[in-house]
Formats: structure tokens, sequence, C-alpha cells
């Protein structure tokens, strides 16, 4: 896939102008706040998706504008093709694709983007939430139904979470919880055998790419983990949902004395080793930072695989967190499709070798 450029009305600070865009490396850089990263927020937009950074369209409309418009010519699918899109400060946003309007819902099949931003820099000694984001963003692109499914499941949780903190109050709330537990197990087997086959294929994309990223071949390993009691994630869907069940059975009673749910999919997690070493507590930033990228990188591949093409990566202020001659990998040998890069440093751009750089100053882009 490859956007060919993007056009911008009102569209935060972006100057009214059309910017293109070459088919490998492409490298935005400026000092700070002059719209790189609003760059790369109005190329995201054409999958149709919400901004990466807001919520609410109407943020993305130039201060003291009533609407924006942000139109990109882009390939996928093997044609070339086109999205339009209208942000107005009050009604929702308006969509055409190949001049054909759509509702928001059905947009985001087209092109297909990835972004990795500071805030994906910590996915590995973070929290688990990161790691169930990556793969939960990933799979519900890949696997029609996922995305509802994981919708179902959290209504699901919530209605369960409200009975076990207000049950006291409230004795009669008791009487749907087993209800609300097997649904909650049900909806965890189907998930955890999507997430288990997912996990296994980002492990086998992800470590060849941190072996080459990385000085020395640092080996990168990634495991699925999930519900003590499931032997085989990638089993039947029966026999995981007893195995979960079986653990609901144990715990029912800690969770109405903790208030709180113990078992299910949404305590899942990635377990990460770097040289054998779990990456959590032993991995250095810089190794933990490459193996964030590299996860995000095998994703792309996996895409690829799924569908035949490579999509667009977008990777935001990444380059002044790594050292040379991990810049040197990010510049020069991700390859394969289209890269926009942001950074603020000429120091990082000088290592660039090929590809194209563009500077930006006050929401204007200049070759
Ligand atoms: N809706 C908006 N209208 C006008 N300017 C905006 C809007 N939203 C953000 N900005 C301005 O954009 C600037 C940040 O742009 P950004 O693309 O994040 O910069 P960079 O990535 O180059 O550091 C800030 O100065 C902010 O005030
Ligand atoms: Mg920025």
């Amino acid at each position: 896939m490859q956007v060919h450029g993007v056009e911008t009305e009102n569209f935060r600070l972006l100057e009214a102008q059309s910017v293109a865009f070459a088919p490998g490396v492409n490298v935005i850089t400026g000092a700070n706040a002059q719209g790189k990263t609003t760059l790369l927020e109005a190329v995201w937009l054409l999958t149709g998706e919400k901004s990466f950074r807001t919520w609410y369209d109407r943020e993305l409309i130039a201060f003291g504008r009533e609407e924006a418009r942000v139109e990109g010519k882009f390939h996928a699918a093997g044609r070339d093709q086109k999205t339009e899109l209208r942000l107005y400060r009050g009604k929702s946003r308006q969509i055409w694709r190949n001049g054909v309007k759509k509702r928001p819902s059905e947009a985001s099949d087209a092109l297909k983007v990835i972004l990795f931003s500071p805030d994906d820099l910590g996915m590995v000694r973070g929290p688990a939430a990161g790691r169930r984001r990556l793969m939960d963003a990933a799979i519900s692109q890949l696997r029609p139904g996922y995305a509802a499914l994981l919708a179902d499941y959290n209504k699901v949780y919530e209605n369960k979470l409200r009975i076990l903190r207000d049950w006291r109050e409230k004795p009669s709330l008791l009487d749907p919880l087993d209800d609300f537990s097997e649904s909650l197990c049900r909806y965890s087997a189907r998930l955890i055998r999507y997430r288990a086959s997912f996990a296994r294929r980002l492990a086998e994309a992800a470590a060849p790419i941190q072996g080459e990223f990385s000085v020395g071949g640092e080996a990168l390993e990634i495991g699925y983990s999930t519900v003590s009691t499931v032997e085989d994630p990638a089993g039947s869907e029966k026999e995981i949902f007893q195995a979960v069940w079986e653990r609901q059975r144990q715990l029912r009673q800690a969770e109405l004395d903790s208030g709180s749910c113990l078992v299910g999919a949404h305590k899942d997690d990635l377990v990460i080793t770097i040289n054998g070493a779990d990456a959590r507590s032993f991995a250095s930033q810089g190794q933990a930072r490459t193996a964030a990228l590299s996860m995000k990188l095998a994703e792309r591949e996996i895409f690829l695989q799924e569908t035949g093409e490579i999509p667009v990566l977008l990777l935001d202020d990444v380059l002044s967190e790594l050292d040379a001659s991990r810049q040197e990998f990010v510049l020069n040998r991700i390859g394969g499709g289209q890269t926009l890069v942001t950074c603020c440093e000429a120091a990082s751009v000088s290592r660039l070798t090929g590809g194209r750089v563009m500077y930006m100053e006050k929401g204007r882009v200049k070759d």
C-alpha cells in the first residue's frame, strides 16, 4: 500500500496545501509544534478511523473555523483509490471513498496504516493493557467479527463488575451473577483462541526483526498468557471454556469478597523475554523500545501474509529515543513498504541514505 499524497484545509494548524509522498521512506523534520504529527494524523484519517490523538473530530478543525477537509489518494487492493473526509463542529463527519458516500462505520476497509508513537515505546515494560491493545487492534483488522466479540465481552464484564461491587447494598443483584460469569467464560474462550493464534504468529514474525534490528542479534520471545487452567489456548473452544469455567468456580467466592472480576480474557498478557530474561523486569530501555517496534513491524508482516499488501508505516517521534545503529535500521533497512517518519534532529536525518526529506514550518511543508 502507498499513500500518494494528502490535501488539507483548515485541518488543525496545517495550511491549505497538498503534500506528496514518495514510495519508500519519507522523513518529515522540523522544530516542535510545526505540524509534523498533524500531517501523520491527516494520513491516518484516510483509513476512515477516528484520529489516534482524539475521539472528537471538532478538535481537528482549525481554531476559529467551522469545518475541515482532508483528502488523499492512495494505492490499495491493487488500484488507486481516494478518500475525502469532511469534519464539522456541530455534526458528524462525512466520508466519500472513490466518490461514493460511505457511512463512517463502513469506511475503514481500504487503507491499512500502522502507527508507532512515543506512547508505544513503553509497551514492553508497561502494563498489560498496552499489549492487549496491540493484539486487539491487529486481530480486529484481520478477523471480521473480532471487534464485535470484544465489545460484547466488555459489556458483560461491566455488568458483572457492577454486581460484584454493589451486591452488599443490594443482594438481589446476585441473581444473574452466575449467568454473567458463564457468558464471560464463553466469550473468553473465543477471544483466547484468536489471541493465541495471533500471539504465535507475532512471535514468529517479531524474532527475526529484533535479531536484525539489535546489535548482537538479541533473541526476542513472545508467549501468550491467559487463564491459568487453560492448558492449550489454541485448543477447541469447548475445552477452553471448560477450563476457564473451572477457574471461575474456584474463584467465585474470591470475586465476591474482592469485588472484582478475577477470571477471564481481560487479564490476558503477552510474556516477552529478551535473551531469556523477562523483558518487563530486565530489559534495558533501548532493548524494550526496540522490542516494541519489532512487534509493530511484525504486525505489518502478518498483515502482508494475510492480504498480500504491506500497510503504510507511520513512525512519530521515535528516532530520538533510539541509538545510532537502531536509527540507521529504522531509516534504511525496514524496507518493503512506505514509511513516514517524523523527527526533530538533523543528526537523525543525516543517517538516511535514500528516500525523501521534507521540512515543516508553521504548518507548511517544504522540500
Ligand atoms: N485545532 C487546532 N487548530 C489550530 N492549531 C492547532 C489545533 N490543534 C493543535 N494545534 C496546534 O498544533 C501544534 C502542534 O502540532 P503538532 O503536529 O503536534 O506538532 P509537531 O508534531 O511538529 O511537534 C500546537 O502548537 C497546537 O497549538
Ligand atoms: Mg509531534
